[in-house]
């Protein structure tokens, strides 16, 4: 997945989860104090009721009862449905309520009656029957601040109170979202700036690399065969084979950083023994062979090349489990590995050689199905030849220029980020 996706889809999770997160806070917090505010409303009509029983409870004159029965009426009538009012031995001595909100009346039976502490108050908000309430219990003090009582009431939350509290809250939330959103519209064409520079300067680095690997390979080519064709062909050979066995990017990369460089290892290898031109002796074959260990052991300590140590050290290992250096069989062999080894050998044997002429596809076909039984992947090998090879006839014949342009076009689609 491109880098600029990441960075977008990341960014719109970001965004997404602190708008939840954000919202979630501002919306407890806006209903605290939402809460608040009902809570000190209805504590600002109980003082009402504590300064008429006061005086009622001084002397309980017909003026002074009729005074309290007055604003009990009118605190019942337009904030509480129902109000208690106890002694100051918590007994009960009066319940005043509006007769319609029946059901709700229980509600002053279920609560514990968690009488406060002097100058407390305390509450619970119930949602009834599609409407809030709040559960208010306080004290009553007279003028002195002494505790003359308790008064427990049911406050209703108007409609209108409702709706404009959840407005508040709504609004709140839209206010924070909006914002997080502008923060991501304005940073994300910035940070997607920086990171398509970083991406350039990263993909020029990336050229380099590629560019060393190359002159790398080539100088093998000529230190050995003269043939920098080989090197080419073989990577575009194997990368048909990986992409008809849709393989990842990472593979293919990884096969043709391989193929530019399977074998690095050698330059460890004495010239009289790499030029022979003849059929090399048992201790000269050896030593051949120490080839794809040398290769290894010089990439080991570079991770970006290190990634192409499976088709540097075993692209000599066979199926049967007959080749070097470890003698690994079937599909314990890396897949690039086994996939390389054909590209390889079905290369060497239609190019042309110092040592001998290039056989024709049919011929080179027929030497690997039958004369080297038990050396390649019998699957990779039918694919190899069923689809691989009909679309690639012209390669063998292409100039070194034509080579370098295919793999150029190879590199640029598969190692840009
Ligand atoms: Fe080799």
């Amino acid at each position: 997945m491109k880098i600029a996706r990441i960075l977008f889809i990341r960014l719109l999770c970001a965004w997404a989860i602190l708008s939840l997160i954000i919202s979630g806070l501002v919306y407890f917090m806006e209903r605290r104090s939402m809460e608040d505010h009902i809570v000190a409303l209805a504590l600002n009509e109980a003082g009402f009721v504590a300064h008429a029983f006061a005086r009622f409870k001084v002397d309980p004159s017909l003026e002074n009862r009729s005074r309290f029965d007055s604003i009990l009426d009118h605190v019942v009538g337009t904030s509480f449905i129902i109000v208690e009012i106890y002694d100051q031995e918590k007994k009960s001595m009066l319940v005043r309520g509006i007769e319609q909100h029946g059901d709700i009346f229980d509600l002053l039976h279920w609560s514990n009656h968690d009488f406060p502490e002097t100058g407390g108050a305390s509450y619970r908000r119930i949602h009834y029957q599609g409407n809030d309430y709040f559960l208010v219990l306080t004290d009553l003090k007279d003028p002195a601040r002494r505790r003359v009582g308790y008064f427990e009431g049911i406050f209703r939350v108007s409609p209108q109170l409702s709706q404009a509290a959840h407005r508040e809250i709504l609004g709140s939330v839209a206010v924070i979202t909006g914002a997080l959103l502008v923060a991501f519209l304005v940073t994300y064409p910035i940070a997607n700036r920086l990171n398509e520079r970083l991406r350039r300067r990263t993909n020029d680095v990336l050229r380099s690399n590629l560019g060393m690997l190359q002159v790398l390979g080539q100088t093998i080519a000529k230190h050995d065969s003269g043939n920098y064709g080989h090197n080419l062909r073989v990577a575009l050979y194997a990368v048909r084979l990986a992409r008809c066995l849709s393989l990842d990017d990472d593979h293919i990369c990884n096969l043709i950083k391989g193929a530019f460089i399977h074998d690095l290892g050698k330059v460890a290898i004495h010239d009289e023994v790499l030029r022979k031109p003849g059929r090399l002796n048992s201790a000269e074959f050896e030593e051949m062979k120490s080839h794809v260990r040398h290769g290894a052991d010089i990439i080991r300590n570079y991770p970006w090349l290190d990634s192409a140590r499976d088709v540097v050290l075993y692209h000599h290992e066979k199926f049967d489990g007959s080749g070097y250096p470890y003698g690994l069989k079937g599909r314990n062999i890396p897949l690039n590995a086994r996939i390389f080894a054909i590209a390889d050998v079905f290369d060497a044997l239609a190019s042309e050689r110092g040592y001998k002429a290039a056989l024709p596809v049919d011929e080179v076909l027929a030497v690997m199905a039958n004369e080297m039984p038990g050396h390649f992947d019998p699957e990779l090998f039918h694919i190899f030849h069923d689809d691989v090879l009909p679309a690639v006839t012209e390669l063998p014949a292409l100039s070194l220029v034509e080579l370098e342009e295919m793999a150029r076009r190879l590199i640029q689609r598969h190692f840009t980020l």
